[in-house]
């Protein structure tokens, strides 16, 4: 299963993400979460160490331009690059849960680097085709990234919305957009939710009640200001996640 989120700013995808990898993986998942954030964040968040060591594969351009097979002055370039070895090289491994950091991948019409992005989404495809894994995806912030197809064939996307209307707004758009790309299963999930009200409110604006209420946790804050990785986070968020995970896959409740 492929699992993709998204919404505003700041709203808590890495922060959810991270932790239902880490609930998945407790679970015993295979999990492999993909960094998809120009500005990636979830290494630290999942607790990698030496974070500054990893080089986004999207920066490694000579070595994607090398495996693109596309020569200096020559506009031909392979377009079924082998990257089976490369998905090795690139991926992490954090008490068991398998973290590749993609970086920002340019594929719009002017600058495009289209012998580079053609290996890198080759990787994403392998990738999303890997029928055991539970792939999950974190995405920066808005809507563009809807717009480039990194997330198309992803089964299900989360789009976490905070109790705002400004939150809501680009989770509405989120939805559409993600439609219009025919991505099957749309959820949204509340965060930085304080009580029932917030809920109502959440319900109400997005037309449709969200699968999970995350609460806004003293935990959590004290978790990112210490530097530590999300997932040690228990107690209320823990049971959030753990509602998350079984409307996902039922079959997981533990
Ligand atoms: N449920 C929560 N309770 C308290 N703090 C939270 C909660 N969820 C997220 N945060 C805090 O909010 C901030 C933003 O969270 P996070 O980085 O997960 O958001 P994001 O949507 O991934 O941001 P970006 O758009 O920059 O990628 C972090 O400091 C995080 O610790
Ligand atoms: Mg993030």
């Amino acid at each position: 299963m492929k699992i993709a989120i998204s919404g505003k700013g700041g709203v808590g995808k890495t922060t959810i993400m991270a932790m239902l990898a880490d609930y998945l993986n407790k679970q015993g998942r295979d999990v492999l979460v993909i960094d998809a954030d120009p500005s990636p964040h979830m290494a630290q968040s999942l607790g990698v160490e030496n974070v500054d060591n990893i080089i986004p594969i999207a920066d490694m351009k000579e070595m994607l331009t090398q495996r693109s097979g596309k020569t200096e002055g020559s506009p031909f370039y392979n377009l079924n690059p082998q990257v089976d070895d490369l998905l090795a090289d690139f991926i992490v491994e954090k008490n068991g849960i398998k973290l590749m950091v993609l970086g920002a991948i340019q594929t719009g019409d002017k600058g495009c680097a289209c012998a580079e992005s053609t290996v890198l989404k080759r990787m994403l495809t392998k990738l999303l085709l890997s029928p055991t894994q539970m792939v999950l995806l974190d995405m920066e912030a808005g809507v563009e990234h809807l717009g480039r197809g990194t997330i198309a064939g992803v089964d299900q996307l989360l789009v976490v919305v905070i109790p705002s209307k400004s939150s809501v707004r680009t989770a509405l758009k989120v939805k559409k957009l993600a439609q219009d790309v025919k991505i099957a299963n749309v959820a949204f999930v509340g965060n930085l939710v304080h009580d029932q009200d917030d809920e109502a409110f959440l319900a109400e604006a997005l037309g449709e009640t969200p699968i999970a209420f995350f609460p806004d946790a003293a935990a959590v804050r004290k978790i990112e200001r210490d530097g530590e990785p999300i997932i040690k986070a228990a107690g209320e968020v823990a049971v959030a996640t753990a509602a998350l995970a079984t409307f996902l896959l039922p079959e997981v409740a533990g």
